[in-house]
């Protein structure tokens, strides 16, 4: 069989072209007698790789020298847990902005480390929305302030950044050089690999070396975000194939430019959504407005009909479209590695669809 146009969350497509330079270089990488598996981590060949996967993720998110990158183990799950357990205790709270499934599991976190205010609240929203950021009401003495940049589940992406009082954390696991963004703007920003950067396992997280020193000394080492800066990465034996499929996935945005990038996307998203929005038969279950531009979420009239798609979908060689299981319904995840070519084979087979079963 071959590759199929997989539409699942995550782990997601990666470019297929790395896959094969992957595929090429599995058992004797580059010439070095082993693989990226069996190679040490701290010898010049994978230091190379993740210095390279470091300034790389820098470059293309336009962060300088205030900030550090580090590859962390455990995905976006365990970020939801480190970020409070380095900065809360001891009287201290942060803000959280609960958008959906994913902004409430990281609150949930905070909550069970510290103490957490919830900013604004569109987790229960039909159709689903994102908090605008003059509905976001921040405290006065937060130490950080939390957002999701896309809310993966609901197919929910915040167009416009608040600009709260406090450091600006966010989770951007679904969109992370998906849109433009303005990185500068984050004191921490986190996104766990398996959606448009590498391997599931792995979070990439970037920090401003300062609110990093602002953390909390009591953590134990290997959750302590200082840990990470200060050993780059290096505390425990790192993931390293994660670390390398990612470098792979970066050279490759880098290769295309992220301008390119994001209007392919623009491109697939509008697609799929002029293919919900052409009949009646389909329904969208994001607000316009909040769209997001790499989730599609949307149903069909009965559930019986969105088994039949998912089905015959599959048969035809696309995967990975029924909704989240909390949710129901349908989603197509076109991440940025997602090919066009597989948006153009669902809007035609959504027509295909209607014709049979409208
Ligand atoms: C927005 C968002 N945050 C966090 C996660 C959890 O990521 P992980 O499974 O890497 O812990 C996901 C996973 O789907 C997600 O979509």
């Amino acid at each position: 069989m071959g590759r199929t146009y997989n539409f699942s969350p995550g782990p997601a497509m990666m470019p297929l072209d790395a896959l094969h330079e992957a595929q090429e270089n599995l058992v004797d990488a580059y010439g070095t007698g082993m693989s990226v598996m069996e190679m040490p981590h701290r010898g010049p060949e994978f230091t190379a790789i993740r210095d390279e996967a470091v300034a790389l993720f820098k470059e293309l998110a336009g962060i300088g020298d205030e900030y550090s990158v580090a590859f962390i183990p455990g995905g976006a799950s365990m970020q939801f847990a480190m970020l409070p357990l380095n900065y809360l205790g001891q009287g201290r709270s942060a803000d959280y902005v609960n958008s959906g499934a994913w902004g409430y599991k990281a609150l949930r976190q905070a909550l069970a480390a510290g103490d957490a205010a919830t900013a604004a609240d569109t987790r229960r929203s039909a159709p689903a929305r994102m908090p605008r950021p003059d509905e976001c009401k921040w405290s006065e003495n937060a130490v950080y302030a939390h957002i999701t940049t896309n809310e993966t589940i609901a197919g929910a992406q915040m167009k416009d950044i608040p600009e709260p009082p406090a450091p600006l954390a966010a989770d951007m696991s679904s969109d992370i050089f998906a849109v433009p963004r303005d990185y500068t703007k984050f004191a921490l920003f986190y996104a766990g690999a398996q959606k448009n950067l590498g391997p599931a396992g792995m979070a990439v997280v970037a920090f401003r070396r300062d609110f990093a020193a602002s953390a909390s000394p009591s953590v134990p080492e290997i959750l302590r975000y200082s840990t990470y800066i200060d050993e780059h990465s290096l505390y425990n034996t790192p993931p390293c194939w994660c670390i390398y499929m990612t470098l792979l996935t970066l050279r490759r945005l880098k290769k295309e430019g992220l301008e390119t990038v994001f209007a392919r996307n623009a491109r697939k998203a509008a697609k799929l959504y002029a293919a919900i929005d052409s009949s009646g038969f389909w329904r969208g279950t994001a607000d316009p407005e909040f769209r997001s531009v790499t989730n599609v979420t949307f149903r069909l009239p009965s559930e019986e009909l969105e088994s039949l798609f998912v089905k015959q979908a599959a048969d035809l060689g696309m995967t990975g479209l029924r909704g989240h299981r909390s949710a129901g319904g349908l989603r197509a995840s076109i991440y940025n590695a997602f090919p066009e070519e597989g948006v153009d084979r669902l809007a035609e087979f959504m027509k295909e669809f209607e014709r049979k079963n409208g």
